[in-house]
């Protein structure tokens, strides 16, 4: 099993070029399944997820080639329904091919996701919405399998909860449904205006008719395009985060900067010098980081997928933050971790009581999930020796080339089997 090695304590300085973004890809990749034409898809990241992703869609029988940077996706023989267990057990967002197949076929049997390390993760919203649309469901040994008797049709759905990925399902299978549906209480995360996006360049009817609302008109056929995916907000926010826990200089690069406004306006207040440009934000760690209370909360708020990174940042702080996780139940997973290097950090329900002044010590850490597992990088990037991080294919599922770029910015990182 590969592990990762850092030596710290390096100051990170140079120029980082942002992937394209996991999470707007998983949607726009699951959502090629409504078309019967070409889709070349650029800018999609070299993850682990992204191969999953593919192996489901080639399971299912889309045709994939890649051509240099790009994807072509062909799916006019595209005729499975069936999304096996292997292929969604290790990643959650294989439940993203439902609304697409029953918009297609009008029938689909997919693997429940299960339960991760961050929490139950249920798909509960998914299948309530999904039902308002004439579907109908059962869960036999692990399987949702579901049927739309009159194929799907549009109708008034209103999310119980802001959840990003039953907003995606949705969306995606509305666009195919007989007549309009109208969404409120959506998630309006980037990756879904990127969906969006995406699936009006193909030739579907969406239209915004509030802040967090949409109106579908369904389509019966969309067109042959080229889409290039947005850029990876968290791992933008990963590096900015990076270079204030190692009071480095660095420039994030092939990003659009309004888009993490939140995380920006977060690391000024606690002291970091940043500068921003057209497409690049640059950052000036402070050697004195200002301690701050934070809470994630569903886009524009703070992300959950940056409170781990945050939270090493905030031991480094002059005094006590306090960060409240309000989207997962269990995502505190690297608090062990990090408590291991010298962190003080107490749980307390949904918040984290993080002491400052905390100089992290090397150590020989256990990666648990994707984000859980950079926040033991950033802390091993500011620790003054060698620490060891193991299972890194958690790693490996959302960071592209992550020890080449941190290398490029002069970390001492390698990967050892
Ligand atoms: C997506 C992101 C993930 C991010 C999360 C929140 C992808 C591939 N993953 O995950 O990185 O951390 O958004 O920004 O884009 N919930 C239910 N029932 C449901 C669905 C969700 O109770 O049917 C709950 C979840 O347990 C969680 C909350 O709603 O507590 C938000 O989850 P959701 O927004 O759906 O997250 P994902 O789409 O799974």
């Amino acid at each position: 099993m590969q592990k990762l090695e850092v030596f710290g304590a390096k100051k990170l300085k140079g120029q980082i070029n942002i992937s394209g973004s996991k999470n707007a890809s998983l949607p726009i990749l699951a959502a090629t399944l409504l078309s019967k034409n070409q889709i070349t898809l650029k800018n999609l990241p070299n993850v682990k997820d992204i191969d999953t992703m593919m192996s489901l869609l080639d399971s299912l029988g889309s045709k994939i080639k890649k051509v240099k940077d790009k994807i072509i996706i062909n799916n006019s023989r595209q005729k499975k329904t069936f999304a096996s267990y292997n292929l969604v057990k290790t990643m959650r967002a294989g439940i993203l091919v439902l609304g697409p197949l029953l918009a297609k076929f009008g029938n689909a049997k997919v693997s429940l996701p299960g339960g991760c390390a961050i929490g139950t993760r249920p798909i509960n919203i998914h299948l309530d919405a999904l039902s308002k649309l004439g579907v109908k469901y059962k869960i036999i040994q692990g399987y949702v399998h579901a049927y739309a008797p009159k194929g799907l049709i549009g109708n008034k759905i209103r999310f119980s909860k802001i959840s990003v990925g039953a907003t995606e399902n949705l969306i995606i299978a509305a666009s195919f449904a007989k007549g309009s549906t109208y969404l409120n209480n959506i998630a309006i995360e980037s990756e879904i205006i990127d969906l969006i996006n995406f699936l009006k360049n193909m030739g579907c009817n969406i239209k915004w008719t509030g802040k967090r609302s949409l109106k579908i008109k369904g389509v019966s056929k969309v067109k042959e395009i080229t889409y290039p995916v947005m850029f990876d907000r968290i791992e933008a926010g990963t590096y900015l985060i990076a270079a204030a826990v190692t009071e480095g200089n660095l420039k994030i690069k092939n990003i659009v900067p309004k888009i993490i406004q939140t995380e920006i306006n977060i690391l000024k207040k606690i002291g970091a010098k940043i500068n921003i440009k057209k497409s690049e934000v640059h950052i000036i760690g402070n050697k004195k980081i200002k301690s701050i209370n934070i809470k994630t909360a569903p886009y524009p708020g703070f992300p959950t997928d940056l409170q781990a990174q945050m939270m090493v940042l905030l031991c480094r702080a002059n005094k006590q933050s306090v960060i409240k996780e309000d989207i997962f139940e269990n995502r505190f997973m690297h608090v062990a971790e990090l408590n291991r290097m010298g962190a003080q950090i107490l749980i307390k329900g949904n918040k984290a009581i993080v002491q400052g002044n905390i100089n992290f010590a090397p150590a020989e850490l256990m990666a648990t999930d994707l984000r859980a597992s950079v926040s033991l990088v950033l802390a091993a990037l500011s620790a003054k020796g060698k620490s060891v991080i193991n299972r890194i294919y958690h790693l490996d599922r959302g960071y592209e080339n992550i020890e080449k770029k941190l290398k490029k910015v002069g970390a001492k990182i390698r990967r050892v089997n």
